[in-house]
């Protein structure tokens, strides 16, 4: 049996290799294997029962790849799954493996840089349906105003590229508008998508809103995970390589992918369930 403890990243697809990269790049002596389940995405308008059967499906492979800790990159599956996952799936299955998401770090970290408690968050339309966001903020602190608005056209829109054309700027108007008509101070980029469209976000929302992203908030709060939890990294194989796992490899992946990552990819084809 192979004596590697890797952290496993899954997320519905490609996006997550933005915050992947973030990871790697601050904790570069680990070793990562990632996942998407391309095959099957968007995971965004998927009913909750099915998200947590392909959630658990992929932990379930990172685990039986020598992963000691996954991190769900994918907020859908963060807010849908990922409670259940920790509250009855590890207990019964996989008590020494530790899941965790991304969404309570930019919720902790909102908080942290919300100056008037007024939260925007911007997400796929399960991650709003779910309400994790509303219920994480609001742990935190019970006064928290938080105002959700789902994006459906925004995932299909970066993968077909989009980003930068004007007709992309239109549709984000239209989705900030009702946040900001309520004046908030901080903004959730609760999507693994939506980094791509910071500076377009940016331009619309003004200098003066705190723009909250899984690439910027979640590698020091895993660096002040694994420092409260020692005997986890010191189990961790220290070499500094990372894999790609995807249900479907095709070339979108790798070009998307490689662009996200911010180095080109070779990604492996796999099955789950
Ligand atoms: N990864 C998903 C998320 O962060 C976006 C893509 C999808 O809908 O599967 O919510």
């Amino acid at each position: 049996m192979s004596q590697e403890k890797r952290i496993g990243i899954f997320d519905s697809g490609f996006g997550g290799l933005d915050v992947t990269r973030a990871i790697v790049a601050a904790l570069p002596e680990y070793e990562y294997l990632y996942l998407g389940d391309t095959a099957r995405a968007p995971y965004g308008d998927r009913s909750q029962e099915t998200i947590y059967a392909f959630t658990k499906q992929a932990v379930e492979f990172l685990f039986a790849h020598d992963c000691e800790l996954v991190i769900l990159a994918c907020n859908t599956a963060s807010s849908e799954a990922l409670r259940k996952i920790q509250q009855e799936y590890l207990p019964r299955y996989a008590p020494d493996k530790r899941v965790l998401g991304v969404l309570i770090p930019a919720a902790e970290d909102a908080m942290e840089k919300s100056s008037g408690k007024k939260i925007g968050v911007i997400a796929t339309t399960g991650t709003v349906a779910s309400g994790a966001y509303t219920r994480e903020l609001a742990k935190f602190d019970q006064g928290v105003q938080v105002f959700q608005n789902a994006c459906p056209l925004l995932v299909p829109i970066v993968e077909s590229g989009e980003q930068d054309s004007p007709e992309t700027f239109t549709v984000l108007e239209r989705y900030l508008a009702p946040l900001l008509r309520e004046h908030i101070d901080t903004l959730i980029l609760g999507c693994t998508h939506y980094g791509i469209l910071e500076s377009q976000i940016r331009t619309i929302v003004g200098p003066n809103v705190t723009i909250i992203s899984s690439a910027a908030v979640v590698p020091d709060k895993l660096r002040a995970y694994l420092a409260r939890h020692p005997e986890l990294e010191a189990g961790l194989s220290k070499g500094g390589s990372i894999r790609f796992f995807s249900t479907d490899a095709t070339d979108t992946f790798k070009r998307l992918g490689s662009k996200l990552f911010e180095r080109d990819i070779e990604v492996e084809k796999v099955s789950l369930g």
